[in-house]
């Protein structure tokens, strides 16, 4: 499985980055550097605003003194923020922070153009449009184009872009370049509002691999022993409940990304490229999700239930590094 990463772009410097703390950190340690300098004494504290700046009048009249109220500093207040729809954490008031989630959040809610330049270097690339006019539940209709992933020129480099942003959405690690080079992606584009202009909304990378564990039945769970099923059973995932029979089996295609925007989901975007990608990853050959030819190497909750629902519970799970 791939190893789980903070969602952040590494280009960054350490300070700035952006970073969603995995499921056991917490806000309030962020940034910790900056935190324990601001703490100090509260003694201290008192001393400082003790030092009399003004001179103040008391008033005689205790009847008519108003009532103090307790004010509170909160020196320590993060200013961290959890975007509510690409869940991606940030410094408020940062201004490369802010920028760079702006940009994230709009490819995870709209996707990525697919212009004419990308249009143009089809041909030179060896992309293929091996699904036109393919419709989806909400009426609208797209197409689909796979091509190598290690493709360069214009697509490449919007690719990379693309991959990258899934990667942070999906707390996935970077693909290696032997993983990348036994991979094929497939893209759903759809119509954009601007004239010859599509938007890339959904994307799967399909990987070439020869082994993959099947799934054990849902009612094998933690609280299940392993020593009542007469199979021995590994578990995947903690959080996700996932166990699978260890044996490797041949298995032909593998799935190490699967990403559809926002904006797009539920209308069948996700079934269509992995239909794609059953049918023409290997050349003459049309792959069955139901005998187990097909597997997954990511587990989100969401991609558990997409696996079930279209692969009918015969999708086989991969370690993609290491297939
Ligand atoms: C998982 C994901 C790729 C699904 O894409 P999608 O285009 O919405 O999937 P589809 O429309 O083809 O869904 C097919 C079926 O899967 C099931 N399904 C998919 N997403 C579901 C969800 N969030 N909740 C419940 N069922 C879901 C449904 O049964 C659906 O059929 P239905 O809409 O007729 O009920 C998309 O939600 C996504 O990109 N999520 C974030 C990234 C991620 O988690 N990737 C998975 C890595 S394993
Ligand atoms: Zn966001």
């Amino acid at each position: 499985m791939s190893s789980k990463v903070k969602r952040t772009y590494a280009s960054r410097s350490e300070q700035s980055r952006i970073c969603f703390p995995s499921p056991s950190s917490t806000f309030s340690s962020f940034p910790p550097t900056l935190s324990a300098k601001r703490r100090q004494p509260f003694d201290d504290f008192q001393s400082q605003v003790a030092a009399p700046a003004k001179r103040v009048k008391i008033s005689k009249n205790k009847s008519k003194q108003r009532t103090l109220k307790q004010l509170h500093f909160c020196i320590d207040q993060s200013t961290v923020r959890k975007c509510t729809i690409c869940k991606l954490s940030y410094t408020r008031g940062a201004e490369d922070d802010e920028a760079l989630h702006r940009g994230h959040c709009a490819r995870v809610q709209r996707g990525m153009e697919w212009g004419k330049e990308e249009e143009r270097d089809k041909t030179s690339t060896g992309a293929r449009e091996i699904a036109d006019r393919v419709k989806l539940k909400d009426g609208k209709k797209g197409r689909i184009i796979c091509v190598d992933a290690t493709v360069g020129g214009k697509i490449g480099s919007k690719l990379s872009i693309l991959l990258k942003t899934i990667n942070v959405a999906l707390s996935a690690s970077t693909l290696s370049p032997e993983v990348l080079r036994a991979s094929k992606i497939y893209l759903f584009l759809l119509p954009a509002m601007k004239l010859n202009k599509d938007k890339i909304v959904g994307c799967i990378v399909a990987q070439r691999i020869e082994k993959a564990m099947e799934v054990a039945p849902s009612a094998f769970g933690p609280q299940t022993d392993v020593t009542s099923s007469s199979r021995p059973i590994v578990n995947m995932n903690d959080s996700s409940g996932l166990f699978c029979y260890p044996e490797l089996l041949p298995t032909a295609l593998g799935i190490s990304r699967i990403f559809v925007t926002s904006a797009q989901r539920r209308q069948g975007v996700a079934s269509s490229l992995l239909s794609a990608a059953a049918q023409t990853f290997v050349h003459g050959c049309i792959l069955d999700p139901k005998h187990g030819q097909i597997a997954f190497s990511q587990t989100t909750g969401d991609g558990m239930i997409l696996m079930k629902k279209w692969g009918q519970g015969g999708i086989r799970i991969y370690d993609e590094d290491h297939c």
